[in-house]
């Protein structure tokens, strides 16, 4: 690594003890689908959507020491992101997409290709979206023989519907997707009143339909008010589950292969942060039986 990038590295500071689950889920498939897939004469990718710097750092109250006394003080641990994860995986891949808008973590990540010169590494500066599918729409993904994996792990509701569908139309790639059940919530309000054009906008985004608003949302009606008074009002009407599982079938929907049910992800308090879904783009059987096998192995091991 030069002087000069190393004194630039920056940290990547995010997730809890449920980030680690997640990327143990991921770390899992991508080691054990390159062993399987590795048999047979397929080009293998992986792409990283949102790859941070490859490297996770989190502060933990550090262990009290005896001999000099630091009760209250913190220890910092940095452990492999997403992207060192893909990249140490063994048999390695073929070729792999690391994609950032952050210019500042971006510089990070070829630092880290630095590190790995035998690796094929693509790091991408720009929008995960405007990448994924150029990069998704670009290749006859079956006649050309390429199969993969990519991990959408966005922060929050960054993913468009559009992007999910160019994957799911590759019929090769196999997709983890960290769905942000979190910024559901907030812009899905109880109180349609508080539904406003920018939150309707990002759910648009989301999901590629407004179908959302009618199966979410319903009319009570015969309430009463503190007078007495009969009056109707909109609510939604679904939870956490309900989301979930209307989630699950959208994706169904152009996942030609399988969608399993998610690994459900959740704040220290308990509430509900994310599911971590896992789709299968290619239709035929013995692809979605590799996958499945792997995966369904991984996510009932997770919960
Ligand atoms: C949760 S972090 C990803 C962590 C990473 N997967 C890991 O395990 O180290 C989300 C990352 O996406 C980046 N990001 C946010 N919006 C983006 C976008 N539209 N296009 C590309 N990257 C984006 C952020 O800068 C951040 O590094």
């Amino acid at each position: 690594m030069s002087e000069g990038l190393k004194e630039t590295r920056v940290k990547h500071e995010f997730g809890s003890s449920e980030t680690e689950r997640k990327l143990d889920c991921l770390r899992s498939y991508l080691a054990a689908y390159s062993v399987a897939l590795s048999k047979q004469s397929f080009a293998r990718i992986y792409i990283d959507a949102f790859a941070g710097t490859g490297d996770r750092t989190e502060t933990r109250a550090a262990l009290p020491s005896f001999f000099n006394g630091n009760v209250g003080s913190v220890d910092e641990i940095t452990t492999p992101g997403s992207a060192r994860i893909a990249i140490e995986t063994a048999p390695a891949f073929h070729s792999i997409a690391l994609i950032e808008n952050d210019p500042e973590k971006v510089i990070a990540l070829r630092a880290i290709a630095e590190e790995y010169p035998n690796r094929r590494l693509h790091i991408r500066e720009g929008d995960a979206n405007a990448e994924v599918q150029r990069i998704c729409n670009r290749y006859s993904w079956k006649k050309e023989r390429m199969r993969g994996v990519i991990f959408l792990d966005p922060y929050g509701m960054e993913v468009s519907w559009d992007t999910v569908a160019s994957i799911a139309r590759t019929e090769a790639l196999d997709c983890w997707y960290f769905f942000p059940l979190s910024g559901l919530y907030r812009n899905a309000p109880k109180d349609p009143l508080k539904l406003d054009q920018g939150k309707i906008d990002a759910l648009n985004r989301v999901f590629g339909t407004d179908s959302w608003r009618q199966d979410w949302y319903a009319t009570e009606e015969g309430l009463t008010d503190l007078l007495g008074d009969l009056f109707n009002r909109e609510r939604r009407i679904v939870d956490a589950d309900k989301i979930e599982e209307w989630v699950h079938a959208r994706l169904k929907s152009v996942f030609k292969g399988t969608v399993l049910k998610p690994l459900r992800l959740k704040h220290a308090n308990g509430a509900p942060m994310a599911s971590l879904f896992f789709a299968v783009s290619n239709p035929s059987k013995a692809a979605v039986k590799v996958a499945t096998d792997i995966a369904n192995h991984i996510l009932k091991a997770g919960i």
